[in-house]
């Protein structure tokens, strides 16, 4: 089956049982479609979100019974897009009921698509149904429904919130328990458990979302109760296909055959597990990059600009490791347009802007990853003389027995110190045979001891640091003014570390916080993101910055210039005394950066912990909650 064929005879079966069919709306979600308290979000990443006014019943749906396939995108999983079946950039099936029918039909009319429509053995589905907690009683009905159309009763599974409840993990917002159906792709006879056996892979679900988690955490009953079901376009068509991956389909084979032909991929899909990684992270992105032009968002450093950037310099960092690096990845424009075209028409008109927006995109981000691919590939010829002959470079470095350099965070280091390779580069090359913990742990080391000359020798390029690691970097420097605001000014920072999953904070401090005062912090840190600051930096002797009230480090060596980092305005240059009041920034503090340009993408941390580390210095470790 064809994905073509698969769309319309979903939206056709629904069609048929009265529900109206409603376009695919915008990736990029109306003011309307946010819900309200909670942090705006950049995507649609559900088929669920454009249909969040007829949800909560502010707005007269144009039926009761909708259905659609919408194009959605979610960057959560950015790291695991290679294996089988994480995308960025995705189509959703999905029907809804705003108030209309409930979990006797929503079921039915899923176990009929499923096994009329597409002949799906029954023995190859097993089901899931929420077990029942404090929120919601065990589902009893739905099971009681799926084993009255015929589903044994074995293959009939109790799980709690972590599988079915909808959306899982987030703490406000709509929600319900749900229904999951998966399909065994395994041979023979089914056997095992959904959440413990790979071969049972999860099709479709069907939420009955019924309630608003307010943000203290109560729920209370939505005006109606919705049904909100959706099924993966790639997932469903790859295992009706007999495919074990999505990207052995129709939406994914053509890009791949044009990066195999057009960026001179030193290998075939199929040949090297290391670049069929490569092909699958190149055909998903360029795909996300395509829709995301189309929408007219631009590559920049902030928001939906940004996430357009890093997935062109992901999609350029895999053509550099295989392919040939003068070949522009907008050469796959067209085979992407080709595969969609029919549904999204918007797109052909648009192919030589999109291709022009990539283009312009790449002459920047190239001369960055050519560094630092040059010093990569000069070390590794170095290190290992003679070993690759005169073979191509990717073809020697990772071809030949698969032999891959270990690179020590030690080299790592230098060579980021030196020439500016950035470790997210490294990680890439090596496929995870990089001691990235110990890279971390000297940069941080570096990073304090000389704070001030960290400027970046790529700038702009990719030389940057994670996302998160970015947004948790600004967070410190919050965290550091708010002690200083609600303990006094004797606090003062003695050690900081930053991975991608939290902060930790060390600073000057008699006793232990009261929890009080941890609340205290942690509400001001959380107050001054949601009043979305400004972070500016400016560049200037160290004696000027120590005048201008900002925070340095006294026993640290600095070069002549400083940069000075400063949260809230006034931005530009004023005295102050250390704590902040009316008139001044709530944070200066000399520092290397980078940091977010303002504190609003933060989301909100908590603090999780306060310790000794040892006599008159605590410890803090905080975790970003929301994105
Ligand atoms: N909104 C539900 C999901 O994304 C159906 O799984």
């Amino acid at each position: 089956m064809t994905s073509q064929e698969l769309r319309a005879k979903f939206l056709k079966f629904f069609e048929k049982n009265d529900h109206k069919i409603i376009p695919s709306a915008s990736l990029v979600p109306s003011e309307e479609e946010q819900l309200e308290g909670k942090e705006k979000v950049l995507f649609t990443s559900a088929g669920m979100q454009p249909l969040i006014p007829y949800l909560i019943g502010q707005k007269e749906p144009p039926s009761k019974r909708l259905a659609n396939v919408q194009k959605c995108l979610r960057t959560d999983d950015i790291e695991k897009v290679g294996d089988a079946v994480h995308h960025t950039f995705f189509e959703m099936l999905g029907n809804w009921s705003i108030g209309d029918y409930w979990k006797e039909e929503a079921i039915r009319l899923s176990f009929e698509f499923l096994t009329q429509e597409l002949g799906i053995p029954i023995e190859k589905l097993a089901i899931s149904v929420f077990a029942g907690d404090e929120d919601a009683p065990k589902d009893e009905e739905s099971a009681q429904i799926w084993k009255s159309l015929g589903i044994s009763e074995k293959r009939i599974f109790y799980f709690g919130k972590n599988h079915n409840w909808w959306p899982t993990g987030e703490k406000s917002g709509l929600c319900g328990p749900d229904t999951e159906m998966f399909y065994w792709i395994g041979g023979g006879k089914p056997e095992g458990k959904p959440n413990e056996d790979s071969r049972w892979v999860e099709i479709w679900n069907d939420v009955f979302m019924q309630f608003n988690r307010k943000e203290d955490g109560t729920l209370e009953d939505l005006p109606q109760k919705n049904v909100d079901t959706g099924m993966g376009l790639e997932r469903i068509l790859a295992v009706l296909n007999g495919k074990e991956s999505d990207y052995e389909t129709d939406l994914f084979l053509p890009i791949i055959k044009v990066a195999e032909e057009q960026l001179l991929i030193k290998f075939k899909y199929g040949e090297d597990k290391r670049v069929d990684r490569a092909f699958k992270i190149i055909a998903d992105h360029i795909k996300a990059v395509v829709f995301l032009i189309n929408e007219d968002i631009e590559p920049s450093n902030k928001d939906r600009g940004y996430i357009l950037r890093r997935l062109i310099r992901r999609t350029l960092t895999q053509n550099h490791l295989w392919g040939d690096i003068n070949s522009s990845i907008s050469l796959l424009v067209n085979s992407v347009i080709e595969i969609y075209k029919n549904k999204y028409s918007d797109l052909a008109r648009n192919t030589q802007h999109i291709k022009d927006v990539i283009k312009q995109e790449e002459i920047g981000a190239n001369k960055a990853v050519n560094a630092a691919m040059t010093v990569w590939r000069k070390w590794v010829e170095e290190e290992h003389r003679g070993g690759f002959g005169s073979q191509p470079f990717g073809t020697a470095t990772f071809g030949s027995g698969g032999y891959l350099p270990p690179v020590s965070a030690e080299k790592m280091f230098d060579l980021y110190q030196s020439y500016g390779l950035h470790p997210e580069i490294m990680e890439e090359i090596t496929q995870g045979q990089f001691d990235r913990t110990g890279f971390d742990k000297l940069f941080f080391e570096h990073q304090k001891r000389s704070r001030a000359g960290l400027i970046q020798k790529f700038a702009g390029g990719l030389a940057g640091h994670s996302e998160t690691e970015i947004k948790y970097h600004t967070a410190t420097h919050l965290l550091h003014q708010a002690l200083r605001d609600v303990l006094g000014p004797e606090v003062f920072q003695k050690g900081s570390n930053i991975t991608a999953e939290r902060l930790r904070f060390d600073f000057s401090y008699p006793e232990k916080l009261t929890d009080e005062q941890i609340k205290k912090v942690e509400d001001l840190v959380n107050q001054k993101i949601a009043e979305d600051l400004e972070v500016t930096s400016e560049v200037m002797s160290k004696e000027e910055a120590l005048k201008s009230g900002a925070l340095g480090f006294f026993n640290e060596k600095y070069g002549d210039k400083v940069k000075v980092y400063t949260i809230g305005s006034p931005s530009t240059f004023r005295p102050r005394s250390g704590l902040a009041s009316s008139k001044s920034p709530f944070s200066r503090e000399i520092c290397g950066g980078p940091h977010v340009e303002r504190t609003g993408v933060i989301g909100k941390i908590q603090i999780i912990k306060e310790e000794a580390v040892s006599s008159g210095i605590r410890r803090i470790r905080a975790e970003i909650v929301l994105r």
